[in-house]
């Protein structure tokens, strides 16, 4: 009789927190778009179109203000988005914040950007569909991480077109990524519809594709479904590169343009490239094969080279490595991974790492007067090289 009530009290004790988890009204945890030296963007989802809202920032364990918070609903989903805006914000400083809606609480931190000139640190991570648990360990290492921002290149569950999806295979796993820094997203081949796609991000200019600077950073976001968008999208690119002042630019995509293994993509080699190539473009980061390779510098004799790297394994299933001529090394890394980068004036400097904290890749990037240190330069290797070598597999 005993053994039987206890069993009740623990059954009926699991069924209790498993309806408080379920009756949960953030669909979504909060998480951050859109940082800027002074500004940020709070989000959440909820199946709830409006209700009691309270957003406090915190300074150390100063409120320093409560903000506005405006709905809208997800196109033909019975979800809204929550967006707060912040303000009145000071550069390379810390906060937290508290989302109090209709009765619960949910806390979180970001970093407002360093102003040029200042040291940085940044993840850029990929493809963390699909495996939550192996997603889980990236997105607490990466939250032990000193990171004022994070990227990722696509790819955020399997299915992008169900709010389930985001939810069970991003938001849920990654809250520990999420509740820490700001997130900016490039849109993978799974990441469903643009008007689902934008809804749920908060993001600069035409939102499927954009740019931001942070620091001495200049970042280009570009999309891989634009069909008949493509070509105002690339005309975009060629002024947005003409016009940043940055001493180092990245761009990012989904599909890689150089690729040994996984899906083996030349996405926008004949497009996309000579663009980047005249626009001063340093770096390439893609996701979608899921593996790391970094390519040797690629570019014409006598000019600045672009490193292209795949970085597409924090939670995807592990393609094979390929070894390849083309690649640092002479080979991919079949591990899961995250890049982490640090940036500060001419340097430019990152290391791969697996969320146990194996490094996989380590380089650094040297700039002055337009061009890599020695030891760079030195390793560039020109398209049709590139291609060929990448033709003997
Ligand atoms: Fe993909």
């Amino acid at each position: 009789m005993r053994i039987i009530f206890s069993y009740s009290i623990i059954f009926s004790v699991l069924f209790t927190l498993s309806c408080a988890k379920e009756k949960s009204l953030f669909f979504f945890r909060p998480y951050v778009n859109s940082t800027d030296t002074h500004s940020t963007k709070i989000l959440w989802a909820s199946k709830k179109k409006d209700g009691d809202v309270k957003v406090v920032v915190f300074s150390g364990t100063t409120p320093i203000g409560e903000y506005n918070t405006t709905v809208i609903r997800i196109p033909a989903k019975k979800k809204y988005i929550y967006t707060t805006t912040v303000t009145g914000l000071r550069p390379d400083s810390r906060y937290r914040y508290v989302v109090y809606f209709q009765g619960e609480t949910k806390r979180g931190y970001f970093r407002t950007l360093p102003q040029v000139g200042m040291p940085m640190h940044f993840t850029i991570f990929g493809d963390n569909r699909s495996h939550p648990d192996i997603f889980r360990g990236v997105s607490k290492a990466i939250s032990w991480e000193k990171s004022s921002l994070a990227i990722s290149t696509g790819d955020f569950c399997v299915n992008g077109n169900k709010l389930g999806s985001w939810r069970k295979q991003f938001f849920m796993p990654g809250d520990d990524l999420i509740s820490f820094t700001t997130l900016w997203p490039v849109r993978g081949n799974h990441d469903g519809i643009s008007s689902i796609y934008s809804a749920i991000f908060d993001l600069p200019g035409e939102e499927l594709y954009y740019s931001f600077t942070a620091s001495d950073v200049h970042f280009v976001i570009l999309d891989l479904k634009l069909k008949k968008r493509k070509e105002q999208m690339l005309l975009w690119l060629e002024n947005d590169l003409r016009r940043s002042k940055s001493i180092w630019t990245i761009v990012l995509y989904h599909y890689p343009t150089f690729n040994a293994g996984g899906h083996g993509s030349d996405w926008g080699r004949e497009d996309v490239y000579p663009i980047l190539k005249k626009g001063d473009v340093d770096m390439v980061i893609t996701g979608h094969s899921h593996i790391y390779e970094r390519f040797l510098p690629i570019g014409a004799p006598g000019d600045k080279p672009i490193i292209f790297i795949t970085t597409g394994g924090a939670g995807a299933p592990i393609h094979k490595a390929i070894e390849n001529e083309a690649l640092v090394s002479g080979r991919g890394y079949a591990e899961t991974h995250y890049c982490q980068f640090y940036s500060h004036a001419d340097t430019l400097a990152m290391k791969a790492k697996t969320p146990a904290g194996m490094v996989i890749d380590d380089f650094r990037l040297i700039k002055k007067n337009g061009f890599y240190q020695q030891e760079i330069m030195g390793q560039v290797i020109s398209v049709e090289e590139a291609q060929k070598r990448l033709e003997s597999n």
